[in-house]
């Protein structure tokens, strides 16, 4: 046999039990985010580089070597997107959305591609499902994100989360702050690992984030964000953390919170899972504020606020869930009445049930145990003898009872019993 094609690195399939799982969360996020006035958008998953480079900064680990890039027929260079908001800010920009609404609220998902190393939890195709606020300076919409995001991942069963925040302020307060965690940092060199010690004048906020047990020693002694917070920064701080009591979202406040985009001003949070489920991969939701990206990428000056939450690292940490039911019923028929079994189907299937039949002329026990596995309630027998009284079998697969019926009757007899059963057919989605 020739060799088998496997799937590239840290990009997974998802088989049809998990598809179904996963379908059935982004549905509780569409429905969720509606609730909240959040409206669906779609963006492509290739953009100009530049967008990313511009928006999540190049001294970022993202942009500096985590990116898919290839140049499109020796002219353009190209890039999977690593993340949604970039492309919810060129989308909002290039329809001029700022001009006839003054607050849009967007909701995404989808895959986004970033080449970091694999590990439970981290891959290099993953997805997000994510939501984004433009026009709204006010502490009141990044309470509401921060609240839809919580009750979303409580609302598919995580229930040890834990939602941090901090404020990175606004206009020259990172740069301040960057400057004296180089100050505090340098003198430590030696201490660091080496990916924090190349950070040290590059990129000082992300030594704050870093896992290696040597920088966290260093780190516990260096200075918070706090005290170069304006007072309108620490107002809009104060005011959030209200409305999230308000809100009834448990949070709690981490002066070294940091997060690797450059984009982020203001409020920035995360959710952590706190079961230790995914190791050094916890962070199952990121976001935060930021008011100057719009501007940066030439709009007009519009504050924004958003997250993402990773699909993945949300389904390895909630429960186990049981599949629903796929079929109604599973068609069983003999070689002369396979034609008929499949005009029944047919006839089931316009009227909105799910049905599956096996045509290939096996026998019958080896029908009989396909309508087991199918999880139909119901296997529809076609036999001669039966149709020759315009009748067909129906046997309950759970007790293994079993009527004839009219043909005429079937389909509101299978519809009957699975109302009974709960569950009416392909009508209503969970
Ligand atoms: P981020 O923090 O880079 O933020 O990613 C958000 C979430 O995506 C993470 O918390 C994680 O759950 C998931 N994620 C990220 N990288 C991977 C990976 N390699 N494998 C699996 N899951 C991953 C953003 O992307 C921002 N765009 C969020 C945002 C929206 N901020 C404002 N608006």
């Amino acid at each position: 046999m020739a060799t088998t094609v496997q799937s590239v690195r840290g990009m997974n399939d998802l088989l049809p039990t998990e598809a179904a799982r996963w379908r059935r969360i982004e549905h509780h996020f569409f429905e969720l985010a509606s609730q909240y006035g959040f409206e669906e958008v779609r963006t492509p998953l290739v953009e100009p580089t530049h967008l990313f480079v511009r928006s999540i900064g190049d001294a970022t680990d993202i942009v500096e070597k985590e990116m898919y890039t290839f140049v499109d027929k020796g002219e353009k260079s190209l890039t999977l997107r690593p993340e949604g908001t970039a492309s919810c800010v060129r989308a909002f920009l290039e329809h001029k959305v700022y001009a006839d609404s003054q607050v849009a609220r967007w909701f995404y998902g989808g895959p986004m591609y970033r080449r970091e190393r694999p590990a439970k939890g981290r891959y290099r195709q993953f997805h997000q499902l994510g939501a984004e606020v433009y026009g709204d300076a006010g502490p009141h919409s990044d309470a509401e994100v921060i609240q839809l995001a919580y009750r979303f991942v409580r609302l598919v069963g995580l229930d040890e989360v834990v939602v941090r925040v901090n404020s990175l302020g606004s206009g020259q307060v990172k740069l301040h702050f960057a400057k004296a965690l180089t100050e505090f940092l340098q003198p430590h060199q030696d201490r660091l690992s080496e990916d924090s010690r190349r950070r040290v004048l590059t990129n000082p906020l992300r030594v704050l984030d870093s896992k290696a047990p040597q920088d966290q020693e260093v780190i516990r002694d260096a200075p918070g964000i706090e005290g170069f917070l304006s007072d309108e920064d620490r107002a809009h701080f104060d005011e959030l953390r209200r409305l999230l009591d308000l809100l009834e979202v448990p949070y709690e406040t981490d002066g070294k919170l940091v997060r690797g985009l450059d984009y982020y001003t203001r409020t920035l949070f995360e959710l952590r899972e706190t079961r230790g489920a995914l190791g050094a991969q916890s962070t199952i939701c990121g976001g935060g504020r930021y008011d100057g990206l719009v501007e940066e990428l030439g709009g007009p000056a519009t504050p924004s606020v958003g997250f993402a939450v990773g699909m993945e690292r949300l389904t390895l940490t909630s429960p186990e869930w049981t599949p629903r039911r796929t079929h109604d019923a599973f068609m069983v028929s003999f070689p002369e009445t396979t034609r008929e079994a499949f005009r029944i189907q047919n006839e089931l299937r316009q009227a909105g049930l799910r049905v599956e039949g096996d045509f290939r002329h096996k026998s019958m026990k080896s029908q009989m145990r396909r309508a087991d596995r199918s999880g139909a309630p119901f296997a529809v027998i076609v036999g001669q003898d039966e149709l020759d009284r315009n009748e067909v079998l129906v046997r309950h697969l759970a007790d293994k009872t079993q009527r004839n019926l009219p043909i005429e009757s079937l389909r509101e007899y299978l519809r009957a019993h699975l109302l009974e059963d709960g569950d009416a057919g392909t009508t209503k989605y969970q």
